[in-house]
């Protein structure tokens, strides 16, 4: 009896938590309708409503969200429901129910990238989605990919993997951060580009210091000499607006637990439809699904619940609103990075230019080794980062906020490291 009543209001107090959530998220954004972003980015009682929304650990102040952010409640909840439901008898609830509403994600995920829903293949992170073209392609002994060695390590790796199997000439580039421009940036790709060249690998933003590329001209230039382009996007969908047509390129892969907030272990590739028939799937597919996207989702039995959930973390993010998002971003790393440009021995390596960078800032500091400042960071603020090393050329922290992190979590680190500066880290 004390049984039922305990679970009937636990039940009870979750359903009380999951409205709330809800109409509060509606209430802010009744709020803010019709104000410019930029205002609201500063509206400090609209984004108390947003961060009421996670269940995060407020004793900790996590600015590593580039790595895996945390989804909000209502997509957590929607992924654990599916879970449960799959687990009453996976073979029906699994594959007659939950699979079907794949669909409905890969229609939604269309529609917020912008193209059709027969191009968009669900994955499990950037990194499938990514290696799907990067192992699918043909090339043979000599052909050359060109990338930068800012690009994302295990990118990099089955490339590397590629050279050693299959005799492909992999070359890195090395750039300035942040680079005096963006047209800098498509003539370090264009210079590179000899007769062998077949493959051009670049991130949209990438995941060090942040820095935007000019994918459009990028992609141009590729489809102009007959080079495929892969975009690397795993930290661009949904941390600023844009879609298809402002990149206008063939191949794009990216994380879902990232900046769309989805569940962890959710991922999206995009593939021109007339390009579809060339890639090999890596996990081997019927013929018949030759042209058909889903060959690239052939993965055996997988759960349907974090997938399932995708289309909840669309709702929520919609609800906010892409622009509303990127300019709270651009705010949150302007708010400390401002405070503490000025400070010696500090250095500010991502751009500030809106078309260069959004919420992604880095942040170095003379004579200090980041790894310690990382450590120190956590054992005395509990302030959680991340840090990047790359010898002769730069060293400091990523910062990554999100959509949840308070003013109060941002000057915390600005005092921190104010200190930091100030007094050292003690031996
Ligand atoms: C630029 C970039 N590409 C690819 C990846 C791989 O993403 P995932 O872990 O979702 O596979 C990451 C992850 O941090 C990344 O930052």
């Amino acid at each position: 009896m004390e049984r039922r009543r305990f679970f009937s209001s636990a039940t009870g107090a979750l359903a009380f938590f999951q409205m709330d959530s809800v109409a509060r998220a509606q209430k802010a954004a009744g709020s803010v309708t019709g104000r410019p972003a930029d205002l609201v980015a500063r509206d400090e009682d609209y984004w108390a409503r947003i961060q009421e929304a996670f269940t995060v650990d407020r004793t900790l102040i996590n600015l590593n969200n580039g790595g895996v952010s945390p989804a909000p409640r209502i997509v957590m909840d929607t992924e654990i429901r599916y879970l449960q439901m799959q687990n009453m008898n996976p073979t029906y609830y699994m594959w007659r129910i939950l699979d079907p509403g794949v669909e409905t994600c890969r229609r939604r995920l269309a529609k917020t990238f912008g193209c059709d829903p027969e191009e968009i293949a669900i994955t499990r992170n950037a990194s499938e989605a990514l290696e799907i073209v990067q192992f699918g392609l043909d090339l043979k002994a000599g052909d050359e990919v060109i990338t930068t060695n800012q690009d994302y390590p295990r990118m990099i790796s089955s490339w590397q993997q590629r050279e050693r199997r299959d005799g492909i000439v992999l070359k890195q580039l090395k750039f300035p951060v942040p680079p005096p421009s963006l047209d800098f940036l498509a003539k370090l790709i264009e210079d590179a580009i000899t007769p062998k060249t077949k493959v051009i690998h670049i991130c949209q933003i990438t995941n060090r210091t942040g820095q935007i590329f000019p994918v459009k001209k990028i992609c141009r230039m590729g489809r102009e000499r007959g080079i495929e382009v892969i975009i690397d996007g795993a930290h661009a969908f949904t941390q600023y607006p844009f879609t298809h047509a402002d990149l206008d390129c063939d191949y794009y892969g990216t994380s879902l637990h990232k900046w769309l907030l989805a569940p962890i272990g959710t991922g999206m590739l995009y593939m021109r439809k007339s390009k579809i028939p060339k890639i090999w799937p890596m996990m081997g597919a019927d013929e018949s699904l030759a042209n058909d996207i889903r060959k690239f989702e052939q993965i055996g039995t997988h759960p349907a619940s974090q997938r399932n959930a995708i289309a909840e973390a669309i709702n929520f993010h919609d609800s906010i609103g892409g622009e509303r998002k990127a300019e709270r971003f651009r705010y949150l790393r302007r708010r400390w990075s401002d405070q503490l440009r000025t400070l010696p021995g500090v250095k500010i390596l991502n751009s500030d230019d809106p078309e260069q960078s959004c919420g992604i800032g880095f942040i170095s500091v003379d004579g200090v080794d980041t790894a310690k400042l990382v450590g120190y960071l956590w054992s005395k603020y509990r302030v959680w980062t991340t840090s990047f090393n790359s010898p002769g050329e730069y060293s400091g922290l990523r910062i990554t906020p999100n959509v949840y992190t308070t003013i109060e979590e941002i000057d915390t680190f600005v005092e921190a490291m104010r200190d930091i500066v100030k007094r050292g880290i003690p031996g």
